[in-house]
């Protein structure tokens, strides 16, 4: 079974159906809308299960509720409801009980629900989408009775849902609407297909719960429509590697897959970016001290120039399950680099090389490497994509996966480009006596680094006071620059 071509199906029914299915949303809407009628006999079409230790789950009748009692369910604890998103196979996906092992385990009190939809969701898509306003009922009708029945508050509440899932939360949290408000939502990578676009009320949004965060991990565009949805959707959105795609998920990386999961490995691979929001999610509960922070900005590319490593007025914040509960009134897009595997998080630094004087255009290759009081970077190559030309700052990102700790010497080393260096091995040749003055120089002012996770600011100034030259091959060392103290970082926080 090709899961591709069943991912293109569902792009392109999906895309055929989007008239009429807009339509059936919007009926369904008007008709679904509005407070609960809780008087009612509601039949819910969902099953939840209540999650307990050693993996095992204690289903649950929600009109018979004192089966929450019998199951372990303690009202004096939180509660967290995953929900999955659209199914293949019909099957409940592995990382469900991982994500509830993972908050059991590591959150201790709280009380762990999974809701099981799979025969809803085990259907073309666009018939799995029309079904996630159902669901989010039936998990509405379970909270309203908790509230009833137990007098359990909803803002202790905290609804994680994947893909549809996502939706299905939101949904959920719209049908309180009156009462209190859910706690927290978590969307994890929210489905695209059929919710792009949509006005707040017909997707997941910022009104659907005290607090809404949501992770973007699979946005890359096919005609037209992209797995995971684009838009802000929360409180914080989180774009970890822009959003669009995640490092370790290229097809290339198939055989370690294979190897890892067998013939799973294929289905696994097109899922990965798609996933890697939950895993993400989980890694902030199994790592502590290795909490991702993310910055915001206005995109990927201004986010690469490494200009958005602020943390001023809540700029940033943590991803996954700490994050920092700040309310707005607008969406925050929030962008980070991440590793390929878990733990997945990378530090963030800013530089800022002034080149001075150039007289001959260049496009240089640099060696970077970073030496700081606990760690040091190894070497990490650089292509100024820009051509530098007079007096220019050039500004980018670099990623590393290690806490360098204070940052205390800088190594430049200039490639040049092998033009370069088969000119210069020419000129040479032909004028040995004369190629001095002509040597390529590059002039290298001040070189800033700011780190995002300390926000720390490091001036480097040129360790030997030759002019601050760099010939092409050759290392330059700089240290930091004399009299860089606090107060004048504090000075230079606006650059
Ligand atoms: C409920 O959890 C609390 C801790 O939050 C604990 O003190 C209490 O004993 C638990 N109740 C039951 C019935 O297990
Ligand atoms: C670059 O700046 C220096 C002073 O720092 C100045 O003397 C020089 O003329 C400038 N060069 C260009 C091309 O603007």
């Amino acid at each position: 079974m090709s899961v591709l071509k069943i991912l293109c199906c569902l792009l392109l029914t999906s895309h055929l159906n989007v008239g009429k299915n807009i339509k059936g949303h919007r009926a369904a809407a008007t008709e679904q809308r509005g407070a609960l009628r809780m008087n009612e006999l509601h039949v819910s079409s969902s099953v939840f299960s209540l999650f307990l230790e050693g993996e095992d789950t204690c289903k649950l009748d929600p009109l018979q509720l004192h089966t929450l009692t019998s199951c372990g369910f303690n009202s004096s604890n939180p509660l967290i409801i995953i929900t999955h998103g659209w199914s293949l196979d019909g099957m409940m996906e592995s990382w469900v009980h991982r994500l509830a092992t993972t908050l059991k385990t590591h959150l201790i009190d709280v009380n762990v629900l999974i809701t099981d939809w799979l025969t809803l969701a085990h259907q073309h898509y666009p018939t799995a989408a029309q079904s996630t306003r159902t669901v989010g009922r039936d998990i509405a009708h379970l909270l309203h009775s908790l509230q009833v029945n137990f007098q359990y508050p909803v803002r202790k509440v905290h609804l994680i849902g994947y893909s549809l899932g996502a939706h299905i939360s939101g949904f959920a949290g719209s049908y309180l609407e009156g009462s209190q408000k859910i706690g927290r939502i978590t969307g994890l990578d929210p489905a695209g297909p059929l919710f792009e676009g949509m006005s707040p009320t017909d997707r997941l949004s910022p009104d659907d719960a005290e607090f809404v965060d949501a992770i973007h991990t699979f946005t890359h565009e096919r005609m037209g429509l992209s797995v995971g949805i684009k838009q802000a959707v929360a409180h914080y959105d989180f774009y970890p590697n822009g959003g669009n795609f995640q490092p370790g998920c290229d097809l290339q990386d198939i055989y370690e897959h294979i190897s890892t999961y067998g013939l799973l490995g294929f289905e696994q691979t097109v899922k990965c970016a798609h996933e890697r929001s939950v895993h993400l999610f989980i890694d902030s509960l199994l790592n502590k001290d290795k909490q991702s922070m993310a910055y915001r900005c206005s995109d990927q590319s201004a986010f690469n120039k490494g200009i958005c490593l602020d943390c001023r007025k809540n700029r940033c914040n943590t991803l996954g399950y700490n994050i920092k509960k700040v309310r707005s009134s607008t969406s925050k897009r929030l962008y980070l680099k991440t590793g390929p595997r878990m733990p997945y998080k990378l530090y963030h630094y800013q530089f800022r090389i002034q080149f001075v004087n150039q007289m001959v255009e260049i496009e240089p290759y640099l060696t970077i490497s970073l030496s700081g009081t606990k760690e040091e970077s190894g070497d990490l190559p650089i292509h100024v994509t820009e051509t530098i030309l007079g007096n220019k700052t050039f500004t980018f990102l670099i990623t590393l996966d290690k806490d360098l700790g204070d940052l205390m010497m800088l190594k430049l080393h200039w490639e040049g480009s092998a033009l370069w260096k088969t000119m210069w091995n020419r000129v040479q040749t032909f004028i040995p006596w004369g190629g001095e003055q002509h040597k390529p120089v590059m002039t290298v002012g001040h070189v800033r680094v700011k780190v995002g996770e300390s926000q720390k600011r490091t001036s480097f100034c040129a360790k030997t006071n030759d002019g601050q030259q760099i010939e092409v091959s050759q290392d330059k060392i700089f240290v930091r620059c004399e009299g860089d103290t606090s107060k004048k970082q504090r000075r230079r926080n606006h650059n």
